[in-house]
């Protein structure tokens, strides 16, 4: 065997346990450990795992750079131990078409620092359709949120489910009935707290059980997006769903609603008893993955007195597996759950060589000190949302992090380059 180009030391989950391990690195890859390398990192005590995937990011590029774009939410990526983002269809164009995808692709290569999957969206006329192949994953909307995405067609999504099986792509839905959401629409006034209780937990579910019915028999893998309550976690009981939980639906409640539009989102912050539901799914792996949502807007947008001059969205990319990872030190989650849980998209969405340091797997890792816990703070944040709902909320940030071998992060420091980044998608 040649030489690798790196042997990494330290402790490192395998097989579910964390011990005291090592691997190689030669072309980008991961190969056994060798102690014939051209580089020795040897990491001591310090947690060295897999890249984190988040599956559910909106980079708004093209369309709204102000408050993001493929720079700047791939280098906050980056600084949060995610080396794999798949980037959502609802900009400005949204992606229908393969002109869109191609555009959005061609932004993405020339700006990504880390690497990328594709989503195209579902309109109502099919045009998706037509690019599977090209995407890495599909999106669907079953109710309103930003962007115009929504689809009402039972019968256009039965059929994107089973063009999705054929192509070999999961379908990624956003559960919120929109029939449910027009019932409960009369809710709504100026008050933040009002948003929430016209969102009931009941849309989610009835959403839930509508797929339910329209992916019988199928052969497509659905994947619930922003799981959000025991009611809906119940209604996908009995189904072969996938579902992600993002960190905003586990740390805060529809409480935090008061403190304005920073805790605005879609779906919404949920009580309590929902809360426990979800850390309890998570932890028993009945939820599988992690998601952030990462949906920035600006500071100016998220400030207004009234809430329905507020967009709905909260940045998250950085903070995905950060603010989680003091739990896992309480015991709350056990530790190689969680840390599964944050590359269980790669195996969900069937991204190749994403999701492990096993031989032959992109090396895609980043370096923790579990004792290095500080209070997340928008302002230091890569975002341009240049805030955050967690604000003052305890966090582990990594210390190193590489992609495909090459540190994109050092002792904290982004130190990556644009166009680093490549685009991944199923075969
Ligand atoms: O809160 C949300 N913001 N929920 C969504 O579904 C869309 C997202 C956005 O793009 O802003
Ligand atoms: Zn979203």
């Amino acid at each position: 065997m040649s030489r690798a180009d790196l042997l990494v030391k330290g402790r490192v989950l395998a097989d579910g346990r964390i011990a005291r391990g090592s691997f190689g690195v030669r072309d980008g890859r991961v190969v056994p450990a060798t102690e014939d390398a051209a580089q020795v990192l040897d990491f001591g005590d310090l947690l060295v795992v897999p890249g984190a995937i988040d599956p559910h990011v909106h980079f708004r590029d093209p369309g709204a750079p102000q408050k993001e774009d493929f720079g700047s939410g791939t280098r906050a990526a980056a600084l949060g131990g995610v080396t794999t983002v798949m980037d959502m269809p609802n900009t400005n164009p949204p992606v229908f078409t393969r002109a869109a995808l191609e555009d959005k692709l061609a932004r993405a290569r020339a700006k990504a620092h880390v690497d990328f999957g594709l989503y195209a969206g579902l309109d109502e006329k099919g045009e998706a359709l037509s690019i599977l192949r090209e995407a890495s994953a599909v999106k669907v909307y079953l109710g309103a949120t930003t962007g115009h995405l929504l689809v009402r067609d039972p019968d256009l999504v039965r059929r994107a489910l089973v063009a999705a099986a054929a192509a070999g792509r999961t379908v990624a839905f956003h559960a919120e009935s929109q029939a449910c959401l027009e019932r409960h629409a009369h809710a709504l006034d100026d008050s933040y707290p009002s948003h929430a209780h016209a969102r009931p937990a009941e849309c989610e579910a009835e959403a839930i059980r509508m797929l339910a019915a329209a992916a019988a028999g199928t052969g497509a893998r659905v994947h619930i997006a922003h799981l959000s309550t025991a009611k809906g976690l119940a209604a996908m009981g009995g189904t072969p769903f996938s579902a992600e939980v993002c960190p905003h639906h586990l740390l805060l409640t529809q409480d935090a609603l008061r403190g304005g539009g920073a805790f605005k989102m879609n779906p919404p912050l949920r009580e309590q008893d929902d809360i426990n539901a979800l850390w309890r799914a998570l932890a028993e792996g009945r939820v599988a993955c992690l998601a952030s949502d990462h949906a920035p807007h600006t500071r100016e947008e998220k400030a207004a007195p009234r809430q329905g001059e507020c967009p709905a969205g909260v940045p998250g990319v950085q903070t995905l597996l950060p603010v989680l990872l003091p739990f896992a030190k309480t015991g709350r989650i056990g530790l190689a759950r969680l840390l599964d849980a944050s590359v269980a998209a790669a195996r969900l969405f069937g991204l190749p060589r994403k999701g492990s340091l096993a031989p032959g797997m992109d090396a895609d890792f980043a370096v923790y000190d579990l004792d290095e816990e500080r209070p997340v703070r928008g302002a230091e944040m890569a975002s341009r949302a240049g805030w955050t709902p967690f604000e003052g909320m305890p966090a582990v940030f990594p210390r190193h992090v590489f992609l495909r071998g090459a540190p994109v992060v050092e002792e904290g420091r982004f130190v990556g380059s644009p166009g680093a980044g490549r685009f991944v998608a199923p075969p």
